[in-house]
């Protein structure tokens, strides 16, 4: 049996969606089954929240492979009680969503990342790391924008990211969870080339009909911006650090991983801004 977290959210969305399409019944651990209401009755809901140890014990129970993934500034210390819960429940094998360059531990996001890595390297678990750059998705938080301005406004200069698709990190997580040979492997995940945020603009300009430019904004501007919106500082500061390495080019490797595990070729930014345009119209 397979726990998946995060199945209210977009990669663990992805897993559960292409493990059901495999023909698994993973258990999906959920804050709101109301979320999760399109995994009914093809998968086991259960109500929990990570922070729970009592219903976190309880979801891990007759499970032998986890799919971990959570998000925010709270993220790290959720997972490691996840990994100690699934170490207690007997589970066998955990599939962690990481990021790429965790090894560096240069930027907090990394640190988070490879602690709980390092956790799990410790914990006597088998283990797959799959370290993704950043994610396709991440452009509809331009959406608005876009939509106002036809632009896109962000901190990263000419700093190319080579933009995975989230449907490919779902599948190579469904591979690391049905197929054997992936315990102790560390996968980075990208898109088949690096794009600035301009190519990007100028990508999803075409598939919308009108022309998108990017506005390089200072740091200070991003931050101001970004706290406004309400969201922690803490998470601020660490995005802000991530934009800055994002400038200075260090996003922009890409890595055969994707291919290697699945066989056919990374999806391309113009395949997923085609599948959804409508977000940007
Ligand atoms: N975005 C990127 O470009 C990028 C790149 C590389 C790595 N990453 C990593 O990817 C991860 C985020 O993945 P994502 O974008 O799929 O996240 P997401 O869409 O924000 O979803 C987060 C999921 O975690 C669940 N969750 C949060 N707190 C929980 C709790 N206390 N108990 C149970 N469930 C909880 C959420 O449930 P609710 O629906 O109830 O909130 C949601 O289902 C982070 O670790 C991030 O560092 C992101």
């Amino acid at each position: 049996m397979i726990l998946v977290t995060g199945a209210t959210g977009t990669i663990g969305g992805e897993v559960a969606r292409q493990l059901i399409a495999a023909g698994q019944k993973p258990r999906l651990l959920v804050r709101s089954p109301e979320k999760a209401k399109a995994f009914e009755g093809t998968a086991e809901l259960f109500k929990g929240d990570l922070d729970d140890a009592t219903a976190l014990a309880n979801a891990l129970k007759g499970i032998d492979k986890l799919f971990l993934v959570t998000a925010g500034l709270d993220g790290a210390r959720l997972e490691a009680k996840a990994i100690d819960a699934a170490k207690a429940a007997g589970v066998k094998h955990v599939v962690k969503l990481s990021v790429a360059g965790a090894e560096y531990e240069a930027i907090t996001f990394a640190k988070w990342h490879r602690g709980n890595e390092k956790k799990l390297e410790a914990s006597g678990l088998a283990w797959t790391f799959l370290r993704p750059g950043n994610f396709m998705t991440n452009s509809v938080m331009s959406a608005d924008t876009i939509k106002r301005d036809g632009a896109i406004y962000s901190p990263v200069g000419d700093g190319k990211s080579a933009l995975v698709d989230p449907v490919d990190i779902g599948a190579v997580a469904v591979k690391a969870l049905t197929t054997s040979g992936h315990e102790g492997k560390i996968y980075t995940l990208s898109g088949p080339v690096a794009l600035s945020t301009q190519e990007q603009a100028d990508i999803i300009g075409k598939a919308i009909g009108r022309p998108v430019k990017h506005v390089d904004v200072p740091p200070e501007a991003a931050r101001d911006g970004m706290l406004k919106a309400g969201l922690p500082e803490g998470y601020v500061n660490a995005l802000i650090e991530l934009y800055g390495v994002m400038k200075a080019g260090m996003t922009a490797a890409v890595s055969p991983d994707v291919e290697k595990v699945l066989g056919r070729k990374a999806g391309t930014f113009e395949a997923w801004v085609s599948r959804n345009a409508a977000a940007f119209k």
